[in-house]
């Protein structure tokens, strides 16, 4: 069982502690991506798994071996980095034999892994090539053909393909996500964009100053961040945030906000909220454009409209505050043009405490 076990794992440099206490389970053949803002400790982390870093305080497994004082070697894992680490004065062929010459492998088995692997990342017209005569994805692929052919019990990614091209990267993350569907290997992946944890993960891990926030599959999050920090961190455009205060009415509780009223779900936690402020979240695509006659409707000025293609999205103010709308286009781009309000059902609507930012309990949204 090659998962990885994090329990209560601390990192300070001196007297600093940037890491503050981390706990998580990574199960066999999973893909977690840990996400952030930089700085926020995701390098530290992942490196203290590596045994880059000393662990301060707490306790890593990995594959069910306390191994906090195991050195790197001996710990079974291999880290791919950002800026691909490749040795410029080798061949491909050799960079991806290197892990397995220092093991003494035969040359036979060399041979035949550098080639399978060679095959798996379609680097075999390149098996002869230094570094500096490849592009940044065939250099990224070698840095991960050095990963696999050791056949590691655990990958490692930092930010791998953060020194790619906007084109490139969304090719090798589909390559990343296929080969891990491949070789199932435990995976714990490294990034700030957002974009890449939604798309890669079995389940994200989203870290802020130390600390995480929350950990889910990508819709969990998505539908049910626990807090505001993940609510603004996770989709694009981010989740609308808007100020207000919970009051009662004859159809439960709604939402106020200089003069403007929105229905809310009636569960528990929501209706015995009545008197609270609270940020009301609201996902740019679960609103629905409205007409000026529509019951319930909320105004916008609209500043902007950015036409997508299939889509488009619609920058407004709603009370003077920014206000992102995202909707289809196709046979709208004249209800578009005239768009002045929008209408959004009340469960889909995510009510946080305006003091401590967390979520109020019992809203679970399904996809
Ligand atoms: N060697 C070091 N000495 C002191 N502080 C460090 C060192 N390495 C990282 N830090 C600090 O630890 C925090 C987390 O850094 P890091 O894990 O690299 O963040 P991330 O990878 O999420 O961008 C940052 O505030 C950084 O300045
Ligand atoms: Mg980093």
């Amino acid at each position: 069982m090659s998962g990885v076990s994090l329990q209560g794992i601390v990192k300070a440099y001196g007297a600093v502690q940037v890491v503050h206490g981390i706990d998580l389970e990574v199960q066999e053949k999973e893909f977690v991506v840990l996400v952030g803002p930089s700085g926020c400790g995701k390098s530290t982390t992942l490196r203290m798994i590596a045994g880059l870093e000393e662990i301060s305080d707490g306790d890593l497994s990995i594959d069910g071996r306390h191994v906090n004082r195991v050195a790197p070697k001996d710990r079974d894992v291999a880290m791919v980095f950002q800026n691909y680490a490749l040795y410029p004065h080798l061949n491909v062929a050799d960079n991806i034999a290197f892990g397995l010459r220092i093991r003494k492998e035969s040359k036979e088995k060399i041979a035949s892994s550098v080639d399978e692997v060679g095959k798996i990342l379609g680097l075999t017209p390149y098996l002869e090539r230094r570094p500096a005569d490849l592009s940044g994805g065939q250099r990224q692929r070698v840095a991960m053909g050095r990963a696999i052919v050791r056949r590691p019990k655990v990958f490692l990614f930092d930010e791998p393909l953060s020194n790619l091209d906007a084109k490139l990267r969304t090719q090798m993350r589909a390559e990343i996500k296929r080969l891990h569907k491949r070789l199932g290997a435990t995976s714990i992946y490294v990034t700030h964009d957002q974009v890449e944890a939604m798309t890669l993960a079995d389940r994200i891990v989203v870290m802020h100053d130390g600390r995480i926030e929350q950990i889910g599959t990508p819709m969990e999050l998505f539908l049910n961040p626990a807090n505001t920090f993940v609510a603004g961190f996770l989709g694009s455009p981010p989740m609308n945030m808007v100020k207000a205060r919970i009051v009662a009415s004859e159809t439960g509780p709604v939402a106020e906000f200089g003069g403007n009223r929105l229905q809310l779900a009636q569960i528990p936690s929501l209706q015995s909220a009545v008197g609270r402020e609270v940020i009301l979240g609201i996902r740019p695509e679960f609103v629905t454009v409205a007409e000026e006659t529509t019951p319930g409707r909320l105004p916008v000025e609209v500043d902007l409209i950015e036409t997508l293609g299939s889509e488009a999205l619609i920058h407004a103010t709603l009370m003077g505050e920014p206000f992102v709308i995202r909707t289809g286009t196709v046979g709208q781009m004249n209800v578009l043009d005239g768009i002045s309000g929008f209408t959004i059902e009340p469960h889909l609507v995510r009510v946080f405490d305006a003091e401590t930012g967390q979520a109020l309990a019992g809203q679970v949204l399904e996809q």
